[in-house]
């Protein structure tokens, strides 16, 4: 039994407090103590840094490896332990988020994808306290890894890091919103961390990227699956993208970020890796056309938006343009990647619905964005026309995004056990994704083993934390408990974004 908060000299410690955390938060089903956990290392795509200050030397290999400088005051070592703890924290976060809803899954399959998807999320949490640990191992590292299995989604004052991992899931709609909008924003982030500088962040994000791309896929084929079933209003799906897309496109960071700079400068996240060769060609091309469209004009009109927005480069090619817009290029992707699912989506509503039906809209990136987004506080609607009055837009909100007054309709599309057509495709069907050549190590599977070591609660480590209850999804259908609307209630949740 231990009354303060735990000491962390390496991973076996944190091994031990993570079997607490699983019985803490309630992730105690068979599917996810008997599964066996491991640290996975894979090969990164090249041997050198591939940009920055450091192009061309050798990947670093720990902490005497690193530059000495700082940063916005931080050296690289707390750079990189930060990186690590937002990365982690949304690991686990999602996994908060998740836990119960297996109890309202339409089909077997979809609680094959939450568990998979819970166990895989939960092992990208461990690969990352493993770099904290065993890799960084200095002390903010440690306490790095300690917390992230200490902080809880949704819990006031003791919240994940960013918002859109503190925002509740409530159904299978919700669930699978997550998963094509949330988690296509970690693998915008995996994909770029595979690129940088440390070779065990590089070779961290190899393996995780295998798993990552299959939680895309069951997104992406979750909203098919929607779409096939017919029976799902889309104005309420609309509701969904509306809520979702925004939080996807927030998690990408400021369009403009001073901490994108130093990300480039140190090699540890560059321009977007991308099959087609963007980067000799204009930038207008590589930029979201509202976005392009809405940094010009901060360009131009100095008065009104100030110094933060000189000296964009915007005229020349995607290469050449000042580094604290890369979040704007991997926005970009992002958002280019859904516009082609919504355009499959919206051939299976002609397949599916009565003629007439109105096409989903991906909202704009101007639409319902919170800070460090340069439109945080701006008014426009989802095709990213703006709003005049504070009022009007309040109602519009309340009427585009979900909220109690959908609850009647949910539960009358939930109790048709067919509103989601059946899967032709397992995502899942392999178990695991290991290759000859990938390095496991500490393999682990709790199976009934009770916490040992640290059987306290939240309550009583440290005393700053409040003992945050699991979440609980609502019943199938039911309204989220909370009096305010579900957006509104999301929003006061918690909206710090990563960056600025
Ligand atoms: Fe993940
Ligand atoms: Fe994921």
């Amino acid at each position: 039994m231990v009354d303060s908060a735990p000491e962390f000299r390496g991973f076996d410690d944190f091994r031990e407090y993570a079997l607490w955390y699983l019985h803490d938060v309630g992730m105690t089903v068979p599917e996810i103590l008997g599964h066996e956990l491991r640290i996975v290392h894979a090969a990164a795509p090249t041997a050198e840094i591939e940009f920055g200050d450091w192009a061309g030397r050798p990947k670093w290999r720990g902490p005497k490896d690193l530059p000495g400088g700082e940063w916005n005051s931080r050296d690289a070592l707390a750079i990189l332990a930060n990186l690590g703890n937002i990365q982690g924290d949304t690991e686990f976060g999602s996994n908060e988020l998740q836990v119960g809803l297996w109890d309202t899954a339409p089909s077997d399959y979809d609680r094959k994808v939450l568990l998979s998807v819970m166990n895989e999320e939960f092992r990208h949490g461990w690969q990352m306290a493993h770099f904290e640990l065993e890799v960084l191992g200095s002390e903010e590292a440690r306490v790095a890894a300690r917390t992230l299995l200490e902080r809880r989604a949704g819990a006031q004052g003791n919240e994940r890091l960013l918002g859109a991992f503190n925002q509740k899931i409530f159904n299978w709609i919700g669930m699978y919103s997550f998963l094509e909008f949330m988690d296509r924003d970690g693998g915008s982030q995996l994909n770029l961390l595979q690129r940088s500088s440390v070779e065990a962040l590089a070779q961290s994000m190899s393996f995780m990227l295998r798993e990552e791309h299959r939680h895309l896929k069951a997104g992406e084929q979750g909203y098919e699956r929607m779409l096939e079933g017919g029976r799902l209003p889309i104005d309420l799906l609309q509701k969904y993208v509306n809520l979702y897309a925004p939080l996807g496109y927030d998690l990408h960071g400021g369009e403009r970020s001073t901490n994108a700079l130093i990300y480039w400068r140190l090699g540890l996240k560059g321009f977007y890796p991308s099959s087609d060769d963007y980067l000799t060609g204009p930038a207008s091309a590589v930029i979201d056309e509202h976005l392009f469209a809405d940094l010009r004009l901060r360009e131009h009109e100095r008065a009104a938006y100030g110094y933060r927005f000189l000296d964009l480069d915007l005229d020349g090619a995607a290469q050449d343009i000042n580094k604290e817009l890369l979040n704007s290029i991997t926005v970009t992707f992002y958002r280019r990647s859904l516009v082609k699912h919504f355009e499959r989506f919206n051939r299976l509503i002609l397949e599916h619905y009565p003629p007439g039906t109105p096409k989903l809209v991906l909202p704009s990136l101007r639409f319902h964005r919170a800070a460090p987004s340069i439109y945080a506080g701006e008014r426009y609607d989802i095709h990213g026309s703006p709003i005049e009055g504070e009022r009007e837009y309040e109602a519009y909100l309340e009427a585009n995004l979900p909220g109690a007054a959908d609850s009647e309709r949910l539960s009358e599309v939930f109790a048709r056990p067919d509103w989601i057509a059946r899967t032709r495709q397992d995502v899942f069907a392999r178990a695991d994704m290991l290759k000859s050549g990938d390095r496991a190590s500490w393999s682990t599977r709790f199976g009934d083993r009770r916490p040992t070591r640290y059987v306290t609660s939240l309550a009583r480590t440290g005393g700053a934390h409040a003992a945050p209850s699991p979440p609980r999804p609502v019943a199938t259908g039911a309204a989220p408990r909370a009096e305010l609307p579900l957006w509104r209630f999301m929003h006061e949740a918690g909206a710090a974004g990563a960056d600025e």
